[in-house]
């Protein structure tokens, strides 16, 4: 059993032992842990007493109050910043300082739970910044042992999925409080606002489980022959909607069928990829061209778009995991930037390869070569 070390800073002594009392027999366990969490609950009257805490007996998890009665509760989150104290800080704060709270958490708070707080709600905040110590804890032990790209890769991964989680958090905790007034519409950007977050999260969560799928190499590939036209068309059928929305033209050229020997779903996935690129970094108006043909003993397929274009130095970043190429055209499109790495892995499993030529301003071609494997 791990004890994690919980300091509570409030003058109001009611909270403070409200949250001993709750946490007291709390434990948090997980099939992925290899040990439960218990908490050990440390209080402060003041900010004052909290540094003297700090400075003696380092908690792991701080919930702190804004409103206390010497130095603020922001003050002692700029100690801890400036001592670069390994904290995790959880405001606690009246509805009424729910800005402050918000300017707290890009100040180096990681979360805040507006007062009064039920005790479900308490503890399910701890659970969640228990799950991410964890987390953080099993990347450090990951690097230690040289795993340096793990380490990046995941780090870059929760920071990924917290900023859309805390923009959704915010937004709903404004609607809660009813900050817009009473008249349900003005709330409607605050709810698309968060749907895109919530699309744009389903969609990073689909490309890791396509990546992971690929780099565990433990899934079961399941080659057989397939036509390269039919997925590729089921592929643009999965596209056309965006596609309409962008009045984007897609064609596939070439003759009908091409028969390899693949695993369908990898092949569709690699299309998916490149088709909703060529779709997303178009021009409204613009075209999208799908070429097919067997020139001698390879295959080879091109994704054209007649969109913003790639400079050089752009296409020798693009297959590395999470890139994404940011400049003034790029800047209001979603994505996550792991479509191209798992479209190369894909092609690595059938011995291929890409190459990408692009314009500028004018357009891209990515280009698959796959060698024919006729077994
Ligand atoms: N056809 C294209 N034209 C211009 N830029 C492109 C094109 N395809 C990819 N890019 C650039 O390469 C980057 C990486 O592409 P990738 O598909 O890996 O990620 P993404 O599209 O940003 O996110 P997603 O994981 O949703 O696919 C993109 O962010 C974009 O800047
Ligand atoms: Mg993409």
């Amino acid at each position: 059993m791990a004890t994690l070390k919980i300091l509570v800073v409030d003058d109001e002594p009611g909270i403070r032992s409200g949250v001993t009392r709750i946490l007291r027999n709390f434990r948090v366990d997980y099939p992925f842990m290899d040990e439960a969490f218990e908490f050990e609950v440390l209080e402060a009257p003041t900010g004052e007493a909290a540094i003297e805490i700090i400075e003696n007996n380092i908690p792991d998890i701080m919930l702190l109050d804004n409103k206390l009665p010497g130095i603020q509760g922001i003050e002692v989150l700029e100690y801890i910043k400036k001592k670069q104290k390994n904290i995790v800080v959880v405001m606690i704060t009246s509805y009424a300082s729910l800005e402050l709270a918000v300017k707290a958490t890009s100040d180096g708070a990681s979360d805040f739970i507006p007062k009064p707080f039920t005790p479900q709600e308490l503890k399910s905040s701890i659970e969640n910044i228990t799950k991410r110590l964890f987390l953080k804890n099993m990347t450090n032990k990951l690097q230690d042992s040289g795993k340096q790209i793990r380490f990046t890769f995941l780090s870059v991964l929760s920071h990924e999925l917290k900023a859309p989680l805390n923009s959704i958090e915010g937004y709903l905790k404004m609607i809660k409080d009813r900050q817009a007034g009473p008249k349900l519409e003005d709330y409607d950007v605050m709810i698309d606002r968060s749907l895109d977050r919530i699309k744009g999260m389903r969609n990073l969560i689909l490309d890791l489980l396509d990546l992971t799928r690929v780099e565990s190499g433990k899934a079961k590939r399941n080659v057989t022959e397939i036509d390269l036209f039919k997925i590729a068309r089921t592929a643009m059928d999965t596209m056309r909607p965006y596609a309409i929305q962008r009045d984007v033209t897609l064609k596939l050229n070439g003759t009908s069928p091409l028969f390899i020997q693949g695993d369908a779903e990898e092949i569709e996935i690699i299309f998916n990829n490149l088709i909703s690129n060529a779709i997303k970094y178009n021009k409204d108006g613009g075209c999208v061209d799908c070429n097919i043909i067997e020139i001698g003993k390879d295959i080879i397929i091109e994704v054209k778009d007649t969109g913003i274009g790639l400079s050089s130095s752009d296409i020798e970043k693009i297959f590395d995991d999470f890139v994404r190429i940011k400049n003034e055209k790029t800047k209001n499109i979603t994505g996550s930037g792991l479509g191209l790495p798992i479209v190369k892995k894909l092609i690595d499993n059938y011995a291929g390869k890409i190459e990408v030529t692009s314009i500028p301003g004018q357009g891209s071609t990515f280009k698959i070569i796959l060698p024919i494997n006729k077994s």
